[in-house]
């Protein structure tokens, strides 16, 4: 078995509007998903996912776009989860030139699916990386999030930046604006997590703002000052001011929620965080609920936030300096 393993990520700034040009500051952390992959010759695709949020589940099918996996479709994460994974099989299969190739394939995550924490990216990034490996075609990182990318874009209906997947195959802090993709320097920045055990729909939710973008220019105007908020944060990030850093988080998530895309429990976390002393507090992706992430300066936002209502998880996110690795 070929295995790989890919971090989630924060963003610090910039989530939906970068879906629109605008730049954003994601920023990989160490919840890892890992995915092992074992060549098929008769073409299926058996897919085994533990610890994804859900109860451990294993479809097996066919692996044709036509044929749909054998699982229970109320459950419609793990069906998201699914289509993830077959599309990256299916550029697996266009790089490699290998077009009827099966796999089986284990996936076991610490991140949570769906909470803002780009589970997705990383299986998918992973899932590249040990897939090709397993056929003996060695991919560079870029060219990874290239194909991880062209998965998040179908299975996202058109609707995806390039933020999530780079960050997760190049690990670190990066910045993101349109088709241009690069690793930046970040201070030691002291994140503080909190989950409230949901998820929303990143396809949705992203429709969400478009159709609002559509009918109101102010919210033209909103996604363009999320713009102006990252450009901020990029210079305070650069200049180490860890204050401006949360000032500018703080302001990025009012506007976020003036998209539509917060939440009661998100809010509530928010508000915990800044309470307990936190330099700023935003939610983090594509929103509806999951995590937001916080700018910590004491030691106090996560006991905070265990006790806020609507906060069901609650840690500590150390950056990820390594992106996608192989793992033995
Ligand atoms: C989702 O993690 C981030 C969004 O900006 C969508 C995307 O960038 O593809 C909401």
């Amino acid at each position: 078995m070929t295995r790989s393993s890919a971090p989630g990520k924060v963003y610090l700034f910039g989530e939906h509007a970068v879906v629109y040009g605008e730049p954003a500051v994601p920023c990989a952390i160490e919840r890892r998903a890992r995915v092992g992959v074992r060549r098929r010759d008769d073409g299926k695709l058996r897919v085994h996912a533990e610890d994804l949020s859900l109860d451990g589940f294993t479809v097996e099918y066919g692996g044709s776009a036509d044929e749909q996996p054998d699982v229970d479709v109320s459950e419609s994460l793990v069906t998201a989860a699914m289509g993830y994974v077959d599309g990256a099989i299916e550029q697996v299969r266009d790089v490699t030139g290998e077009k009827t190739v099966g796999f089986d394939v284990t996936i076991e995550s610490d991140i949570p699916l769906g909470a803002g924490l780009g589970s997705s990216a990383a299986v998918v990034v992973a899932a590249i990386d040990a897939a090709t490996r397993e056929l003996g075609v060695e991919l560079e990182p870029t060219e990874i999030a290239e194909r991880a990318f062209r998965t998040e874009y179908e299975v996202q209906d058109g609707q995806a930046s390039r933020a999530d997947t780079f960050c997760s195959a190049t690990g670190g802090a990066v910045r993101v604006e349109g088709d241009d993709c690069g690793s930046i320097e970040a201070p030691d920045l002291p994140l503080v997590i909190g989950f409230d055990g949901g998820a929303g729909d990143t396809g949705q939710l992203v429709a969400g703002v478009r159709a609002l973008r559509e009918e109101y220019p102010f919210a033209e105007d909103t996604v363009a000052a999320i713009g102006d908020v990252v450009r901020n944060g990029e210079e305070a990030l650069e200049a180490g001011d860890l204050e401006e850093v949360g000032r500018l988080m703080n302001f990025n998530h009012g506007l976020l929620s003036a998209l539509g895309v917060s939440s009661r429990s998100l809010d509530s976390m928010v508000w915990g965080a800044r309470d307990a002393g936190a330099y700023g507090a935003k939610l983090t992706g594509a929103g509806g609920g999951g995590c937001i992430v916080a700018l910590d300066p004491t030691d106090e936002t996560e006991t905070a936030l265990s006790y806020t209502p609507g906060c069901e998880e609650t840690f500590r996110a150390e950056l990820a300096e390594t992106g996608v690795e192989r793992l033995e």
